[in-house]
């Protein structure tokens, strides 16, 4: 009987970075990445967002440079954040034609074809009041947002999106956004569903960055009540049901839960975002000396691989596909 001590010990196995690496459950690898861009009108604009240390307001044309680093880290995506130049009731800019994000998606597809460019799908960067959809007498009028976001979707389709990401949380936008995709030739679009995002306080810089922050009341009549777990799990069946085909929990980090339940219950790919106020205190922390910030990121990121997500995305990206390559990952 060796499965008792002394018969049993478990530091056999730690004894050096060899062995534990041989025997790691979790990777953490540069494919399993995506990295967060804001876009921003004009040109030469290399802005450094104060909220977000290390990431940028940047112009199409620096865009397109920063995307050609990112690319050569091998980090296989991007996801696009769109601050337009002037902002109206109906968030025009989100679905115009020539809208910014648009722009920045037909740049980038014509300069780095392999690049994946994700595209967020949402009204709140676009709306004078700051929320993700159309208000009627002061609430955010669900079905009236669905054609806004499905024309945004659209539009972004149109301008070469890989995939298509809908952030609104609105009841029904998938099965929206999947008939206005078919209905005008994109069947190949996937839709990469925020399915259980969480009106949460770490979107705080995020905020700051894209200036969408609403201008009365809150998030939380469409986006979902921290405490839930049961009600994501609807979310997600929902999101299922009407044709989505990779989903995603936000945030990550206080929500490791519910990435694993989701992994559980469905078979879809499953994407966590560690979003703008995860990355503000590592870097804080950091920055005071209080934790060694690359061991600290590494850690948070294999705990969401470990919790369950296939891919994160993540303002740490290109650091981390740095520290990979030099494999002291
Ligand atoms: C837009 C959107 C938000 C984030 C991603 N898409 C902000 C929000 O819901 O207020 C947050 C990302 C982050 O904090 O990093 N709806």
């Amino acid at each position: 009987m060796t499965a008792t001590f002394p018969g049993l010990r478990l530091r056999r196995l730690r004894q050096s970075e060899t062995l534990r690496a041989m025997v790691r459950e979790t990777r953490l690898g540069v494919a399993d990445l995506v990295c967060p861009l804001f876009v921003v009108p004009g040109k030469r604009v290399r802005r450094e967002i104060a909220s977000l240390p290390g990431n940028f307001h940047l112009s199409v044309d620096e865009l397109v440079k920063e995307c050609g680093r990112v690319a050569g880290l091998d980090i296989p995506a991007v996801i696009l954040f769109g601050i337009p130049e002037s902002k109206d009731e109906m968030g025009s800019g989100a679905y115009a034609r020539d809208g910014i994000v648009q722009q920045a998606v037909r740049a980038l597809k014509k300069q780095l074809p392999d690049l994946v460019v994700i595209t967020d799908v949402c009204l709140c960067e676009y709306t004078s009041h700051g929320h993700c959809g159309v208000v009627v007498g002061g609430a955010v009028d669900n079905d009236r947002t669905l054609d806004l976001v499905s024309k945004t979707a659209l539009s972004h389709a149109e301008a070469g999106a890989d995939i298509v990401a809908p952030s609104d949380m609105m009841d029904g936008r998938v099965a929206a956004i999947r008939g206005m995709l078919d209905g005008n030739g994109f069947t190949m679009t996937p839709v990469l569903s925020y399915a259980a995002k969480y009106a949460s306080a770490f979107y705080g810089p995020f905020r700051d960055a894209a200036g969408s922050t609403p201008q009365f009341g809150d998030r939380r009549s469409y986006q979902m009540d921290p405490p839930n777990v049961r009600e994501a799990l609807r979310e997600v069946r929902a999101d299922i049901d009407e044709g989505a085909d990779i989903i995603m929990v936000k945030p990550a980090l206080a929500y490791l839960d519910v990435i694993r339940r989701v992994r559980e219950e469905c078979d879809l790919p499953l994407a966590a975002y560690n979003v703008s106020g995860e990355y503000a205190m590592v870097k804080a922390a950091a920055r005071e000396g209080l934790l060694d910030e690359k061991r600290a990121v590494i850690e948070v990121l294999t705990a969401i691989k470990r919790a369950g997500a296939d891919l994160i995305l993540t303002y740490h990206a290109r650091d981390v596909a740095a520290w990979l390559r030099e494999g002291s990952g």
